[in-house]
């Protein structure tokens, strides 16, 4: 098979991962996530089912080798497992993978798996009903649960649990998380929250509570050891002693791993995104809706948009916020 040409910035990094927003909209307002009021993207500025495919497939034929789709909740949109299924044919990907909010996987988890979906994340901060209802403000934790046992049914060859931890919030339910996640052999990771979009339930530097501590918190019940594991995502994972399972770290603030970046994101609007921490950007939206622009021109505009990729993310959790943008947006 011929090369794929490879997507490299100015930095020498190789790109080959992809986030696709296919959803601003969620059924969730997490509190580090989203205003409680938030006004969501005209349907008409929203790419088409279509259009995301068309970018996927160019991704995948500039040598990107893992889609992973995101949201907003990507489960809400209309007909989405269309496109996870074409998505899921193409065949020069490594692999096609979500992240959810674990609402809908009752109903989803199966042919999400029969679309060629292997591993999938769920985002899963309490597993106390009324703080999990605070955290999320409008989700119900029975549903998610019932949501994480489909898609355990299903037979997903990895399943991963994902928390923010905030001092205040959650941050006693850390060993309860990981106990939760081991007996049911689910991989964990633990994440520093960002600095996107300008919320209003908490002071982001008042309920950080780093990777670290949360690492510390976790060794007074469990054998941890560092490992190389990669996953071609930010998390740094850690062997647990007498379990398959991992905890991960991901430590944007603690420990920048901007260096290893291998991904950039395409926003539910379609603005080509270098970087979760920066304005950088190339707008797709118009070249996918220029008929003058055939999938050759795309791909060069691709090719051309690396060299906009900055050097690293500079979060300050003092400053009111650095990006105005809210993650549901950007795509998580
Ligand atoms: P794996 O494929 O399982 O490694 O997944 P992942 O960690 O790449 O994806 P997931 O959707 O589970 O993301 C977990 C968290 O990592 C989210 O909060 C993401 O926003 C964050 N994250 C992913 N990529 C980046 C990045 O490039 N920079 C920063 N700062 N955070 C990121
Ligand atoms: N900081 C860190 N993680 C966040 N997520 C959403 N908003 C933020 C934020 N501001 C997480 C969700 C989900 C993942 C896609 O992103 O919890 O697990
Ligand atoms: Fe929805 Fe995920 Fe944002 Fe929560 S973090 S509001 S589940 S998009």
């Amino acid at each position: 098979m011929e090369n794929s040409p490879a997507l490299v910035d100015r930095f020498g990094r190789t790109v080959d991962y992809i986030r696709l927003s296919v959803t601003d909209r969620c059924d969730f307002r997490c509190v580090y996530c989203m205003a409680e009021d938030m006004t969501f993207v005209p349907r008409a500025e929203v790419l088409t089912l279509e259009e995301l495919y068309r970018v996927g497939a160019a991704f995948a034929a500039l040598g990107v080798k893992k889609i992973r789709l995101t949201g907003g909740e990507p489960l809400v949109r209309h007909n989405v497992m269309h496109l996870v299924e074409q998505l899921g044919a193409i065949e020069s990907l490594r692999e096609l993978v979500i992240t959810t909010n674990g609402s809908q996987l009752d109903r989803y988890a199966e042919p999400l798996r029969a679309a060629g979906v292997r591993r999938i994340n769920i985002s899963l901060d309490s597993l106390d009903p009324d703080k999990f209802r605070r955290i999320t403000r409008t989700g119900d934790l029975k549903q998610v649960l019932t949501g994480i046992d489909a898609a355990r049914a299903a037979g997903f060859e990895r399943i991963k649990i994902n928390a923010v931890i905030m001092k205040g919030r959650n941050e006693e339910e850390i060993l309860d998380l990981v106990d939760f996640a081991l007996e049911r052999g689910l991989d964990i990771s633990f994440i520093e929250e960002m600095p996107l979009g300008l919320i209003d339930d908490h002071d982001r530097a008042l309920t950080f509570c780093s990777s670290d501590e949360v690492r510390e918190v976790i060794s007074t019940r469990y054998q941890l050891t560092a490992t190389t594991e990669q996953t071609g995502g930010p998390s740094r994972y850690w062997a647990v002693t007498g379990s398959d399972n991992r905890v991960g770290f991901i430590s944007p603030h603690s420990h920048n791993f901007c260096h290893l970046c291998n991904r950039v994101r395409v926003t539910v609007e379609g603005r080509l995104l270098l970087c979760l921490g920066n304005e950088h950007s190339m707008d797709l939206r118009a070249l996918l809706r220029d008929p003058a622009v055939d999938d050759a021109a795309l791909q060069q505009a691709i090719i051309t948009a690396m060299d906009l990729k900055p050097e690293k993310h500079h979060f300050d959790l003092d400053a009111e916020t650095d990006i105005v943008r809210f993650m549901n947006t950007t795509g998580g």
